[in-house]
């Protein structure tokens, strides 16, 4: 397989058996150690009063720290959770690769500096992980965008290592990828909004296809790569099996990174290579 030619045609790489399986569940173990140690009181999301200047707070500062962010329907209307802790996060972002020494490991693996390399990156720089649960019963649908939405540079060089942690099915929620659909260039960035939070600036309005994705089903191992600027997107599970993935995103250091991207980082934690 000439892996730069498949993905510069389709998009995407599926590619089964990466990781190994001790590996996933060593991850998986140590993400819901993470989880077991954080205290949701200890958050103002949950405070009623400004609430979305608290979130927007918490989102916008977690660049290069480790923070949780729940699933939508995680909560009861008195504000109590549905079901535990542990089976109401949606996910951990945004730098558990750096913070964490088995994500940071993990995420810097030589096979993963060469495949960046083999498919365009001059200067890699791991920019964002996150460590995605899609909850049973409540695991919210992801609706279809581009990475580079919120992974911006100039010009575009974003791209995706998403790993499956445990097997990914059409039950669960598997990724859906509308292939060669990275050709279309890039609709939409998430920027940070003058007067605080956040919003979206227009680059293309012409809608995104909604026919012609294809599901990309991953075992557990399973490394997909994808494009910055392939339209994918997930749907919601409802199945009582979990699907736990874990995503880290990459540019090109020698892109320009704007200043009003969301995500920045402390300027003495910068984003690092491999
Ligand atoms: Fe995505």
């Amino acid at each position: 397989m000439d892996a730069a030619r498949d993905f510069q045609r389709q998009g995407y790489l599926v590619l089964p058996g990466f990781a190994s399986k001790a590996d996933c569940e060593a991850l998986k173990a140590r993400a819901l150690a993470w989880v077991d140690g954080f205290q949701p009181e200890t958050v103002s999301i949950f405070s009623t009063h400004e609430q979305s200047r608290t979130s927007d707070d918490y989102f916008l500062g977690s660049g290069d720290k480790v923070r949780f962010f729940f699933e939508e329907d995680a909560f009861q209307p008195d504000g109590s959770l549905r079901q535990a802790k542990a089976l109401s996060i949606n996910k951990i972002g945004h730098a558990l690769h750096d913070v964490d020494p088995l994500f940071d490991r993990f995420s810097r693996a030589p096979r993963l500096a060469e495949l960046s390399g083999t498919l365009g990156l001059k200067r890699p720089v791991l920019l964002q992980s996150m460590y995605i649960f899609k909850q049973p019963h409540i695991g919210g649908e992801v609706n279809c965008h581009q990475d580079a939405t919120f992974l911006y540079t100039e010009p575009s060089t974003c791209l995706g290592f998403w790993f499956a942690l445990e097997d990914a099915t059409l039950e669960n929620g598997c990724l859906w990828a509308l292939p060669g659909g990275h050709a279309l260039g890039l609709k939409k960035r998430f920027v940070r909004a003058p007067g605080g939070g956040t919003t979206f600036h227009t680059l293309d309005a012409t809608p995104l296809p909604e026919d012609g994705f294809v599901p990309l089903e991953a075992a557990q191992g399973t490394l997909v790569v994808l494009h910055g600027l392939l339209p994918h997107k997930s749907g919601a599970n409802t199945s009582p099996k979990s699907r736990h993935a874990y995503s880290v995103h990459l540019v090109d250091a020698e892109a320009q990174y704007p200043a009003d991207n969301w995500l920045q980082r402390d300027p003495a934690f910068p984003a690092r290579g491999f």
